[in-house]
């Protein structure tokens, strides 16, 4: 179709003029939608892709709006741009837009992230900066993101099956794609917009056992769905790791693309004898990775090596999508995790998700960038044709020193300042389950649940099962748990890898309240989820005093929300650290612009960081990462209240960095 696309021509225009430090040198959009007209939309066919009959070379970087603060977005986009981008890809998190079922959050609603939502804007932003779109909706976008992107309500359903044809799963993944599309139908490059391909699902192949059949009806009802939704303007893929899922994840018709970080030559030949008169693309090239908590390294990967796989898979004539080409940040309680096959089975993700890409966590240019700029320039096909804008400056980072912490609240007002307490009567419930948030349960943070039981100096408390995913215990207020000191230990009491274990206490013979604290490290977003025990807290199995089932019990959920944190009344003047966990508080004084920062919490314990509200993300002094990058948009001139929920060993300041220690 010929559309004439009034808005676009507009920007093509701008774009013109800023391309080239100020010289008219042509825009892709110029190149590839000359005067707004469009007739076809990117097609897949033969040996290389055409975007409105001309021959495209896609070259991508993943930049998730969810992970950069929406301050942040344009820079981005431009870092991208003038390293010889001409596409920009993102995921889009189901879970952060439907936070409870049927209530969308595309930037409207008052929820923690809701200003990183406003996807509509990021997509024609993109735009704006000459950038074409590669949409990945989902439903489940793996992504170290909690459960994959998949809201947590789903688990309040018994028989949920996520990720197949199952009703129940369906029904709710039809709901928020048919709410999503009506809002970026109309940015699809055929309607003068910048979206060109959309992806279904993500590495289904990896979704099963070795070569069972996948849930292909599962496949065809998301495309079906899609196309109704009128995005089949846009051209559908699917990825996965050719050499280990082969075509297992694929749709009929559908295009395949690879995702790897090495061996190029051998995923795309295979990619290439599977589908013979297709065009290559690589929709992960995997820059860096990510880490977990515990395991004692920050895992990167070396910039000489990521220049010459890159420069393999560019010679192979193949498209690629760099991801990540920024890492960001799992802010808040949305890192996901991992299970693996081997202790300690489960394995949570860290807050920064810097992925050792082209571009830090922070934004900055590392050497990956400019090896990534002069490797694409190498290989374009359009070199003086369309030129690249220069690289905006970095932006500055400041140690901000350090402040004392000079309030704080002790457990009990914590828990008085939530003011929840759901009654049990037949032993503890998952945090999903709770009647609580409009019937959607809990879905983040921590639970909290007390009983009141006689004690003997010898009684034993033992969980059956597993608690999902850390414990700690209080008697009458005092600690019965100690601090994990040894990544072995997550075998003991308290924590996601023992099973039946049990905690001696000591009563004085009468009535004790006694009080379990579980925290929810993280939903796993890869692989076998559905095999995977995904709801949190204590569930699995009754639990008892001295053999006898405690079945009458009180939660109170802890989810740290701003509202909540931003409420908070009741701060004591701090004199030192508690034994107990509990929040402290500082104030940090800014004289001007605020500018970005990280707080080093090499001496804190364990817990979460809150700034006028917002929440950071976890801190764990086991690491491997040490310090929480604070984006300078959620600072102000004047006081900014720095609040820590530390859950074993706080010390009486809070320091600032201008760099990140990753280990
Ligand atoms: C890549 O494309 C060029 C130009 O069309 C061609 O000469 C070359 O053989 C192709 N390389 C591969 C590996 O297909
Ligand atoms: C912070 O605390 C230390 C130790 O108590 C004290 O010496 C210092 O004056 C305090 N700084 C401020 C700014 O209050």
């Amino acid at each position: 179709m010929v559309v004439p696309a009034a808005p676009l021509r507009g920007l093509l225009l701008l774009g013109s003029l800023l391309i080239g430090g100020g010289s008219t040198a042509m825009t892709f959009y110029d190149y590839y939608a000359p005067g707004g007209q469009v007739s076809t939309g990117l097609v897949g066919e033969g040996d290389t892709f055409k975007l409105n009959g001309k021959e495209i070379l896609i070259v991508s970087g993943a930049a998730h709006y969810f992970r950069i603060h929406p301050d942040y977005w344009r820079d981005t986009l431009k870092k991208l741009r003038a390293a010889g981008l001409n596409a920009v890809e993102t995921y889009v998190a189901w879970n952060l837009h439907e936070p409870r079922q049927g209530v969308f959050d595309y930037g409207q609603l008052d929820e923690d992230m809701s200003p990183f939502l406003d996807l509509v804007s990021y997509i024609r932003m993109a735009q704006e900066e000459d950038l074409f779109v590669i949409l990945r909706p989902g439903p489940y976008i793996c992504s170290e993101w909690d459960f994959g992107g998949l809201p947590s309500w789903l688990l309040r359903d018994p028989t949920m099956h996520v990720r197949t044809y199952y009703e129940g799963f369906r029904n709710a993944a039809a709901k928020f794609l048919n709410d999503l599309f009506p809002r970026v139908v109309d940015l699809q490059f055929t309607r003068g917009g910048p979206i060109i391909a959309v992806q279904i699902e993500n590495e289904y192949g990896s979704f099963g056992y070795q070569d069972n059949p996948r849930d292909k009806m599962y496949l065809r009802f998301l495309e079906e769905n899609f196309k109704a939704n009128g995005m089949g303007e846009s051209l559908f893929f699917t990825s996965d790791s050719t050499t280990i899922h082969q075509d297992l994840g694929a749709t009929k018709g559908v295009l395949q693309m690879s995702n790897f970080k090495t061996d190029g030559d051998k995923e795309l030949s295979l990619l290439k004898k599977i589908q013979p008169n297709r065009p290559l693309m690589v929709a992960e090239y995997w820059t860096g990775w990510f880490d977990h908590w515990l395991s004692g390294v920050h895992t990167g990967f070396p910039a000489s090596k990521f220049e010459a796989n890159l420069k393999q898979i560019l010679s192979f004539n193949a498209s690629v999508n760099m991801y990540m080409f920024i890492g960001g940040t799992n802010f808040g309680f949305m890192a996901g995790a991992n299970t693996m096959d081997v202790f300690p089975h489960y394995a949570p993700d860290v807050s920064s998700y810097d992925y050792d890409a082209p571009l830090s966590e922070a934004g900055d240019y590392t050497e990956k960038y400019f090896l990534a700029k002069d490797t694409i320039a190498s290989f374009n096909p359009l070199a003086g044709v369309v030129s690249n804008p220069e690289p905006p400056p970095q932006r500055t980072k400041k140690a901000y020193g350090q402040v004392n912490v000079t309030g704080v609240m002790d457990f009990e007002s914590i828990i008085k300042a939530v003011g929840v307490s759901v009654l049990l009567t037949d032993g503890p419930v998952n945090m999903e389950a709770l009647d609580i948030n409009d019937n959607n349960g809990q879905s983040y943070g921590y639970i909290v649940y007390r009983t009141s039981v006689p004690l003997q100096s010898d009684s034993v408390l033992k969980i059956r099962g597993h608690v999902r995913d850390a414990a700690q215990v209080m008697v009458d207020g005092t600690m019965a748990t100690k601090p994990l000191t040894n990544v072995l230990h997550v075998n003991n009491f308290g924590w996601w890898e023992g099973r039946d274990k049990e905690l001696k206490l000591q009563g004085e013979g009468k009535v004790a309240e006694l009080t379990i604290m579980v925290e929810n490290l993280g939903r796993v977003n890869f692989g076998h989820p559905h095999k995977y025990v995904q709801k949190k807290g204590l569930w699995e199995g009754p639990v008892l005093i001295d053999g006898e089932e405690i079945l009458e019990w009180r939660a109170t959920p802890l989810e740290f929300k701003k509202k909540f944190i931003n409420g908070l009344r009741d701060w004591k003047n701090f004199e030192s650290p508690l034994p107990t966990p509990a929040l402290y508080r500082a104030v940090l004084e800014i004289e001007g612009k605020p500018q970005d920062t990280f707080l080093d919490m090499r001496t804190w314990g364990k817990g979460v960081a809150f700034v006028n509200g917002f929440n950071l993300g976890r801190y764990w002094h086991k690491g491997p990462t040490k310090t929480l990058y604070l984006p300078a948009p959620l600072l102000k001139s004047g006081a900014n209240d720095i609040i820590i929920f530390e859950q074993n060993a706080a010390v009486s300041e809070v320091v600032f960095s201008d760099v990140p220690i990753l280990q």
